[in-house]
């Protein structure tokens, strides 16, 4: 059983979300992070895009995907028509994680208790939002929203359900196509666009 932070559980509309966030001790990740980063977007919103956690710019901005992992992902959903501004943006976990070297911050992945302790907010977003369809971008969105974090590459673009039945379109991360070698990049890319294309078609 997880401790509730100070101000868990008194979140009421999105609006609050930050507020709630800042007091946030359901693991340590609070601790180095300069800030937690919640999600963005109208409350509305008929698509919930999910992310693994902020990065070092995220952390530093307090705003989701706004480092060159956003920005890629902008390049593709421009491609498909998919508007971000319409969509609710955020990530399975809410701080920062990374190791120092130097003057540079490494990302860390998440583990699986951090994914599930931050569960918790994702599901507050959830049921705030309620959208109709969840875009899940790599492992870690896809092990909170379905419990398996395994065989991604077989399951991405196809549909699967969170714990409460919302539907969830399987995708890569933006960041995984960042790193990958220059040549393989192409043909990781058209999976991505096609799958942000599906997330509009079903949305239309
Ligand atoms: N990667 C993510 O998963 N989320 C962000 O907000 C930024 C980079």
């Amino acid at each position: 059983e997880v401790p509730d932070g100070p101000n868990d559980g008194a979140v009421g509309d999105l609006s609050d979300l930050r507020r709630a966030l800042d007091g946030c001790r359901r693991c340590p990740l609070w601790q180095d992070a300069t800030q937690p980063v919640p999600g963005e977007g109208p409350q509305e919103a008929a698509l919930m895009i999910v992310g693994e956690q902020p990065g070092d710019l995220e952390d530093l901005e307090g705003r989701p995907f706004v480092g060159p992992a956003g920005q890629l992902f902008d390049v593709i959903a421009g491609r498909v028509g998919l508007d971000r501004r319409e969509a609710y943006v955020t990530n399975a976990v809410k701080h920062f994680k990374f190791t120092p070297r130097g003057k540079r911050r490494i990302h860390q992945a998440p583990n699986r208790g951090e994914v599930q302790h931050c569960r918790w907010w994702l599901d507050i977003e959830r049921s705030r939002v309620k959208p109709k369809l969840i875009l899940a971008m790599g492992a870690t969105a896809v092990e909170s929203l379905t419990g398996d974090r395994r065989g991604l590459m077989d399951r991405r673009g196809s549909i699967e359900v969170a714990q409460d039945g919302t539907p969830v379109l399987i995708t890569l991360h933006p960041s995984y196509l960042l790193r990958l070698p220059q040549a393989e990049r192409p043909a990781a890319e058209a999976l991505y666009e096609a799958d942000l294309r599906k997330a509009t078609e079903m949305l239309a």
